[in-house]
């Protein structure tokens, strides 16, 4: 695929195809993963692939299973999504957390070395760690695309990181900074639309005005 066309295909997929993803294909991306930009140069960066059903329904056990329609409604209020096309991701997307990752053909937990406190950072360079990994996670999202497969994440709420710890056995000093899921589209998944942005009025030459 040329790059630009994997750029405009990217989209977030949550529903897959009843299918594995070979082992080489899965190397390519995380190999993908390692060619991001990184802010000490070292890439201290780690990615568990969960295939096994079994792992996989102890990893998500914590995660809701989906969401009722009042509960939809005060989420909607309560984050203040005024706009509709924004709404309608967020109706699409919250229901399916659990579904989209228990269907994907693999989940990638992406791990970095956490040498700063990102939760209370003392200046921005202190997020530099945690910036880098999501640059390897646009590269996996990009790599993916370009096999033919799609991806959706989750970032983990409350205490999913802890027990995705417990369940997969990562080390302490490592953080993970979200859950992804990896498989073939399935042929009737509709990605949400992306909102329309005008780039000519994005783009500030030399001033913002
Ligand atoms: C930092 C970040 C956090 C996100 N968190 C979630 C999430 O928790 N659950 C989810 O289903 N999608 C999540 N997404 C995916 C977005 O919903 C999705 O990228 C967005 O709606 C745009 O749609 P597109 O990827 O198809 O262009 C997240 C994306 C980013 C970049």
């Amino acid at each position: 695929m040329e790059f630009y066309e994997v750029i405009n295909s990217r989209k977030t997929i949550r529903e897959f195809e009843n299918e594995n993803i070979p082992e080489e294909a899965i190397e390519r991306i995380i190999s993908a993963a390692f060619k991001a930009p990184t802010n000490d140069h070292m890439r201290d960066w780690h990615y568990i692939i969960v295939r096994d059903k079994n792992v996989t329904a102890k990893l998500l056990d914590i995660i809701p299973k989906g969401i009722s329609d009042d509960d939809m409604e005060q989420l909607i209020k309560d984050w203040n999504l005024s706009d509709l096309l924004q709404q309608e991701c967020y109706r699409n997307a919250v229901p399916k957390q659990y579904r989209m990752l228990f269907d994907a053909s693999a989940i990638i937990i992406p791990l970095l070395k956490q040498k700063t406190d990102i939760l209370h950072p003392e200046n921005i360079s202190h997020l530099n760690g945690f910036a880098s990994i999501w640059c390897s996670i646009e590269n996996i999202f990009l790599a993916a695309t370009a096999e033919g497969y799609g991806c959706n994440l989750r970032v983990p709420l409350g205490d999913e990181e802890e027990y995705a710890r417990k369940v997969l056995g990562f080390p302490e000093d490592y953080f993970m900074p979200c859950f992804i899921g990896i498989g073939k589209p399935r042929k009737d998944a509709v990605p949400v639309k992306q909102k329309e942005i005008s780039v000519k009025e994005r783009i500030h030459w030399d001033k913002f005005c």
